[in-house]
């Protein structure tokens, strides 16, 4: 039996619901927003797909319908418009987010919290500091979007299965987010030697990979996408589905989210993602892994631009 309530059911918060009762991930799906006849009627489209589906009860509720969850989703707030940078949203959706924190931790102090919504460093930083509740209990969802965006990407590029893509996006889910290329593998043979070890046809096999050119593609795509269809969703959607079965599961995962740091790289008092070990308990540990001196450099750079806009907010 498990249970997992999210908050909000616009189109990240929906979508999120429907990929988990088609993937079985839950027994029992409690969605709750602010309107609750869009939450009702998002419970009732999804569950009349149910019989094709794993036995699951799913129903539109309010807070106090939370009570028990396992997992409490939140995707709540004001989505990026076509154009706006996920921390042009931070003060609107802090005061959001500030109104839920004591409705949650009343009725669900004992659940793992996976922050959704943007800019979700900061949500996430605002969640430990002020819900009062465990911070290993608090995860953000972090880079593990952009990370599943550089692993496609990767694939597409090498034309080889995602699988065998094992490379990270590193920092705040945002502008300066990075990728740490050393940490970059393709089967365990490192991705600046890949392409030499392809013994056919390199032309036709893969195309000489110019890193920044996929870097600024992970960073441009969701804002490419909102321009597109004013909204991301089925992505992240697939990537927070991914944390609760990591959840879930006997074993532990490593996974790029964003969690509060202390000390790993130099950085503390801020939320960001790194390679973090995911499991029963929420977060379990993060893992130092080795970055060179510039990527190094650009993760401090990151914390430095998510604290300088946690400095100008009122949590
Ligand atoms: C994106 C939004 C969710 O990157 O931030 O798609």
């Amino acid at each position: 039996m498990s249970k997992i309530t999210i908050i909000g059911a616009g189109s990240v918060g929906a979508t999120i619901a429907y990929t988990m009762v088609v993937n079985g991930t839950a027994s029992e799906i409690v969605m709750i927003d602010i309107n609750g006849e869009k939450s009702l009627g998002e419970a009732l489209d999804i569950r009349q797909g149910t019989p094709f589906c794993a036995p699951v009860s799913i129903y539109a509720g309010s807070y106090e319908d939370a009570k028990d969850s396992d997992i409490v989703i939140l995707t709540s707030g004001v989505a990026r418009k076509p154009g706006q940078t996920r921390l042009d949203l931070a003060q609107t959706n802090v005061n959001i987010t500030k109104t839920i924190i004591p409705q949650l931790v009343k009725y669900a102090p004992d659940a793992i919290y996976i922050v959704v919504a943007n800019p979700v460093d900061i949500l996430t930083y605002q969640f430990c500091k002020t819900s009062g509740l465990p911070e290993h209990h608090i995860i953000g969802s972090g880079t593990i979007l952009d990370t599943a965006r550089l692993r496609s990407r990767l694939s597409e590029y090498y034309n080889i299965n995602q699988q065998n893509v094992h490379a990270y996006v590193f920092g705040e889910h945002g502008d300066t987010s990075f990728v740490p290329w050393s940490l970059a593998n393709i089967s365990n043979i490192p991705i600046t030697q890949y392409r030499a070890c392809l013994k056919e046809d390199k032309e036709v096999l893969s195309p000489e990979l110019v890193y920044e050119e996929v870097e600024t593609y992970i960073r441009k795509s969701g804002g490419k996408i909102i321009q597109r269809k004013g909204a991301t969703f089925y992505a992240v959607a697939a990537s927070v589905v991914h944390i609760c079965k990591c959840i879930f599961s006997a074993t532990d995962t490593t996974l790029t989210v964003s969690s509060m740091m202390h000390g790993e790289y130099g950085i503390e008092d801020v939320c960001l993602s790194t390679l973090t070990v995911v499991g029963r308990e929420g977060i379990k540990g993060k893992l130092v892994a080795p970055l060179n001196e510039q990527e190094q450099a650009l993760l401090k750079k990151s914390a430095d631009s998510l604290k300088d806009v946690i400095k100008n907010l009122d949590i």
